[in-house]
């Protein structure tokens, strides 16, 4: 039997799908790339563009890809060459080619969130930051940053091959809550110590000269940053709202995840910026290994600093593994819908092709860093931008249509929503792909 003979797989309940795309958005991207983007693009000047292109260019976008989904029910390739004609048709194309990209290393980083979780609970962390950080290279990698990397992609294609309900929806239902109990517990640790007032003095009063200095890498790194963390630009959402049966309110849903998406970033910042502050390491240290090194230092220092450190890099290693189960799934789909592998197989196939790709991540951190760099700047930039323009220049009336189903009639909401991703959105990504190539030229 083909599983075209086979009905569309769909979300059991109602909640099941919110929790599955609050899983896909919150992930390394809140709670290792957030926190050193901010430290890096210079404090809380960073997080105020970044707020305002989550809600101006985050929040529409994600709406557009929810109404893709759900009117094509397809994967991202099939639902592009429904809706596009001519090139258009192959846009999804730049989808899958993302995914792989980011779970290749995003795979590798997770790898190590579970390795320092290990190491906490061993041994304890390096207090020294030159050592802390000798210690990083060993383990981020060669053969242990291989091992683990091949252990986090064995659970991911085993929870996608399972299925949306008895995989993905299953281990969201459980991965979710725990990651935001942990993380807000978590923050009223860190409010108790010492260096918490400098700490949130340096996180949130924005020096606005910042910006006007650094705008041109400040600009792109805030719009790829709003794009990576809510999972926007490689057809996430495409796919987890193709498997939506029932005619929910999108734009409800949209909010809650990333109000979601949103607050954990947030809160995540009160969480490492203080433990940084209290141990006296700079949060301008840039790079991947940031939260690895400097953080683990920090952990090395404080009392029982290695029990809060397993508990921090164990939540980590689940956000990431819900994050990383969408990535998957928008492959798997694909697989499924077009090439008629049943799934345990589809899951297993490309599972094993992205681990191969992440193993020169896995030998070489310059390496990790430019993966990453690419596919965030420019591979989700790209794809996203012409997903705007396709369904906001020549789908419009389609879009509000399928907005409209769940809501009702959307009056100037839908005529906004639609200009918002004509224009904003459009010149946003535009921008920001425009520099992100020239930063990654450089
Ligand atoms: N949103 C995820 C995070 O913040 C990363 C991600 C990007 C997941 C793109 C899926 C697709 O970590
Ligand atoms: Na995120």
């Amino acid at each position: 039997m083909s599983s075209v003979d086979i009905p569309r797989e769909a979300w059991a309940t109602r909640i099941g799908f919110i929790f599955a795309a609050v899983g896909s958005a919150v992930g390394l991207g809140n709670i290792w790339r957030f926190p050193f983007q901010v430290g890096q693009e210079g404090g809380a000047a960073f997080l105020v563009i970044y707020l305002v292109f989550i809600v101006a260019v985050g929040f529409p976008a994600m709406l557009v890809e929810f109404v893709v989904g759900r009117y094509t029910e397809r994967n991202p390739v099939g639902a592009l060459r429904e809706l596009g004609s001519g090139a258009w048709q192959y846009v999804g194309w730049i989808f899958i080619a993302t995914g792989f990209v980011i779970l290749s290393y995003y795979s590798v980083v997770a790898g190590w969130t579970i390795r320092y979780t290990i190491l906490g609970l061993q041994d304890g962390y390096l207090a020294d930051a030159g050592e802390a950080e000798a210690q990083f290279v060993t383990l981020a990698s060669g053969l242990d940053a291989i091992v683990l990397h091949a252990i986090f992609m064995a659970a991911v294609i085993l929870i996608v091959g399972m299925g949306i309900q008895r995989g993905i929806e299953l281990a969201v239902k459980v991965l979710v809550p725990a990651i935001i109990v942990i993380t807000v517990g978590l923050a009223i640790y860190a409010a108790t110590l010492e260096g918490a007032g400098d700490a949130y003095a340096y996180y949130l009063s924005p020096e606005w000269s910042v910006i006007a200095e650094n705008w041109t890498s400040i600009l792109p790194a805030a719009a790829g940053q709003a794009f990576f963390t809510l999972s926007l630009g490689m057809g996430v959402m495409i796919t987890y709202a193709s498997y939506l049966g029932e005619n929910r309110n999108l734009a409800e849903d949209g909010a809650i995840v990333i109000g979601l998406d949103t607050a954990i970033a947030f809160v995540t910042g009160l969480i490492v910026f203080p433990i940084l502050f209290t141990a006296g390491v700079d949060p301008a240290d840039p790079g991947a290994g940031a939260i690895f090194v400097s953080l683990a230092a920090a952990f090395g220092d404080l009392t029982f600093g290695w029990l809060i450190g397993a508990v921090f890099f164990a939540t980590v290693a689940i956000a990431a593994l819900s994050s990383a189960i969408s990535l998957m799934e928008v492959v798997v789909s694909y697989a499924i819908d077009e090439r008629n592998l049943d799934r345990m197989t589809a899951a297993a196939l490309i599972g094993g092709g992205m681990f191969l790709l992440g193993i020169p991540s896995a030998y070489d951190l310059v390496l990790l860093d430019l993966f990453d760099l690419f596919a965030d700047q420019i591979l989700l930039v790209l794809g996203g931008l012409l997903l705007m323009i396709l369904v906001g220049w020549s789908l419009s009336s389609l879009a509000i249509d399928e907005l409209g189903r769940g809501i009702g009639d959307l009056g100037s909401y839908g005529t906004a929503w639609i200009w918002a991703v004509r224009i904003p959105v459009v010149l946003v990504l535009f921008v920001a792909l425009v520099l992100g190539v020239l930063d990654y030229a450089e």
